[in-house]
């Protein structure tokens, strides 16, 4: 019988990336001060995780807050119609704006994002996901969301643990692994 899991990305290496770039923003970031810090925002759930290491390993000032995106599916939406349920209020003008996600994969949810906080007057608004998906992005959407800061690019394979979830199931996992339900 198949294995319904299998380690894609073990706890090591998503810890030592995670150090990588941490160092990177720190650097990128350098002109961050305690008067002018960055606006870390976190996408919950799932970004949970990957955030909590990320911001204890920056040498920045920073200030984190929290939003939430939920994606809504049927018929007439098949690839979900995303909207804000946390954060939209969130006051970016003139603010370097960096979006801390689990994953980006069709797009859609950092496109609404990155569109929402660059209208309101955000100085700049980035992206670091500790995971990329570029195989699953919407069509008009190629190139548009990328991650600035991009742990690991996978493949188009279902993936929980480290925040990622399979119906709420599986965010805590200490390893990214292949899902496959069928197997179970
Ligand atoms: C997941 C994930 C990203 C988004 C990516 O969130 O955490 O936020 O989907 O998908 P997209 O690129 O296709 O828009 P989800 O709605 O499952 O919420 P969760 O983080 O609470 O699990």
């Amino acid at each position: 019988m198949a294995q319904a899991f299998s380690t894609l990305i073990p706890n090591d290496k998503i810890r030592s990336r995670i150090t990588e770039l941490a160092a990177e923003i720190s650097a990128d970031y350098s002109s961050s001060t305690e008067e002018h810090p960055v606006l870390l925002l976190c996408t919950l759930r799932g970004a949970a995780f990957f955030a909590a290491d990320l911001v204890r390993a920056l040498t920045i000032p920073c200030e984190l807050d929290f939003i939430k995106v939920h994606s809504y599916f049927d018929d007439v939406n098949p690839a979900g119609i995303p909207v804000f349920e946390l954060g939209r209020e969130i006051s970016v003008a003139g603010r370097d704006v960096l979006i801390i996600e689990d994953i980006v994969d069709t797009g859609q949810t950092m496109d609404l994002v990155k569109r929402h906080y660059t209208e309101h007057g955000a100085n700049s608004v980035k992206i670091a996901s500790l995971l990329n998906k570029p195989s699953r992005r919407l069509p008009g959407l190629k190139n548009m969301v990328d991650p600035d800061y991009s742990g690991f690019e996978i493949p188009d394979l279902f993936v929980v643990g480290w925040g990622l979830d399979f119906n709420e199931k599986y965010r805590l996992l200490p390893d990214v692994m292949v899902y496959d339900p069928k197997a179970e």
